[in-house]
């Protein structure tokens, strides 16, 4: 894929480490290092195939300048492999398109070896670097939307992608080689060295791995998933060149990446368009909680006999299943006993898996039963308050066993809820 010129151009690195040196296009260079041993990302993301902290160099005729760098861990692996394209030379420029650390985490690193490089960010991401780095004398140039750098015969045309998935991304465009350099976006958790999307030998683990890392990462921001596709609309692009994974490329997984995430992004059509899909969880140490929640489902069922009432038994259901259940919803019921003066650490695991940015607004309603002070249901509705969910207003809690009053009353309940979601 490199021509000849480029070799003859970069003939010096290419003696010296021509085996660690692996190109995109011509003048596009990978200096990305692999973390194949990693099985859990950012604590709550399981990664069975590693990842990659991708970071690449372009090289024009006058300036270069990086894309990104590693996570802190591998920053001297990283290092090398900038050194090795570099051949001695330094780099003018770097441009961070986000600043999560395992982007960022060899900036002091390079700086140590590299004090003028030239820091290209976005506003929110310069507060966001300066912050990781604890350092007054970045050279931060700070970039906004449709601004570009001339690096001599190249040029990086930046464009702000905000909440895809920090406030700080941006993508980079190179229109002279076809290439984006997308961040996390169209990424994935798959640490595969051949490098690009052809080249990999378990394609369906790592299309896989393509939903598992939106889901978890993107999943959240899908109308600025969408936004972020407008703006790719009108590119011609030969090569994705995302932060993590395999490069996608033209005529494979390229097309296909945009598709699915377009597809995984629009909101979900409903058959019913005024019928709300409400999910209830709960747990029950011995029955009580089980039957409030079998009543209030009855309760919802009639007064919205449209509504789809979803009822999950956290202890017998997969946690991701939940977790998409969850997040899914327009409405949830939540109920938990009381046990050391709280709910279950099983409805605090769930809760782990709330998508902080789509709950806004969301109606919830909590109930449960309780032996002695039955805080269960107040700290969960102080939860989804701090969350800015829409907290039903009547929390119904019952003590021990639920006398058959009790049980019309949470059917009762269901009702009041469901009458509450009208016009939702
Ligand atoms: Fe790969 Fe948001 O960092």
């Amino acid at each position: 894929m490199i021509t000849k010129r480029d070799h003859n151009r970069k003939g010096q690195a290419m003696k010296k480490s021509t085996p660690q040196i692996s190109f995109v296009a011509p003048d596009v260079f990978v200096t990305s290092v692999l973390n194949p041993s990693m099985r859990v990302f950012d604590v709550v993301m399981g990664t069975k195939y590693g990842t990659s902290y991708n970071s690449y160099l372009v090289s024009g005729t006058t300036k270069t300048a990086l894309i990104e760098t590693s996570h802190a861990t591998f920053a001297t692996d990283w290092l090398e492999k900038v050194e090795a394209v570099l051949a001695g030379s330094a780099p003018d420029y770097l441009v961070m398109n986000h600043n999560e650390p395992d982007h960022s985490g060899a900036v002091v690193a390079l700086l140590e070896h590299y004090p003028d490089v030239e820091i290209v960010i976005s506003a929110a991401g310069a507060i966001n670097l300066r912050h990781i780095t604890n350092r007054t004398d970045l050279k931060l140039t700070v970039v906004k939307d449709t601004d570009s750098l001339d690096l001599g015969g190249l040029t990086l045309h930046f464009m702000m992608a905000p909440l895809l998935h920090w406030p700080d991304t941006m993508f980079t465009w190179l229109p002279e080689r076809k290439v984006l350099f997308s961040c996390d976006f169209l990424g994935a958790h798959f640490c595969e060295p051949r490098l690009f999307d052809h080249a990999v030998v378990y394609r369906r683990a790592f299309t896989a791995e393509i939903k598992n890392y939106f889901d978890s990462i993107m999943g959240p921001f899908k109308p600025f998933v969408l936004k972020g596709l407008d703006k790719l609309n009108d590119l011609d692009i030969d090569f994705i060149c995302p932060s993590h994974g395999p490069i996608l490329t033209k005529g494979c997984e390229l097309e296909n990446s945009l598709q699915r995430y377009r597809e995984w992004a629009m909101p979900a059509q409903k058959d019913t368009p005024d019928a709300p899909h409400i999910a209830l969880f709960y747990c029950s140490a011995y029955g009580n909680t089980a039957k409030l929640a079998q009543q209030i489902t009855r309760g919802v069922t009639e007064a919205l006999p449209a509504a789809q009432v979803d009822s999950y038994n956290l202890v017998e259901t997969e946690p991701d299943i939940l977790t998409a259940k969850l997040n899914d919803a327009d409405a949830l019921l939540i109920g938990s006993p009381t046990i050391n003066r709280d709910a279950l650490p099983v409805v605090w695991e769930l809760l782990a898996g709330i998508d902080a940015i789509n709950i806004i607004k969301r109606p919830v309603a909590l109930f449960g039963s309780y032996g002695w002070s039955g805080e269960a249901v107040p700290h969960l509705a102080q939860r989804f308050e701090d969350l800015k969910a829409r907290v039903f207003e009547q929390k119904f809690k019952v003590r021990f066993v639920p006398t058959d009053a009790d049980l019309e009353a949470a059917a009762g309940f269901g009702r009041d809820f469901a009458a509450s979601l009208s016009g939702h």
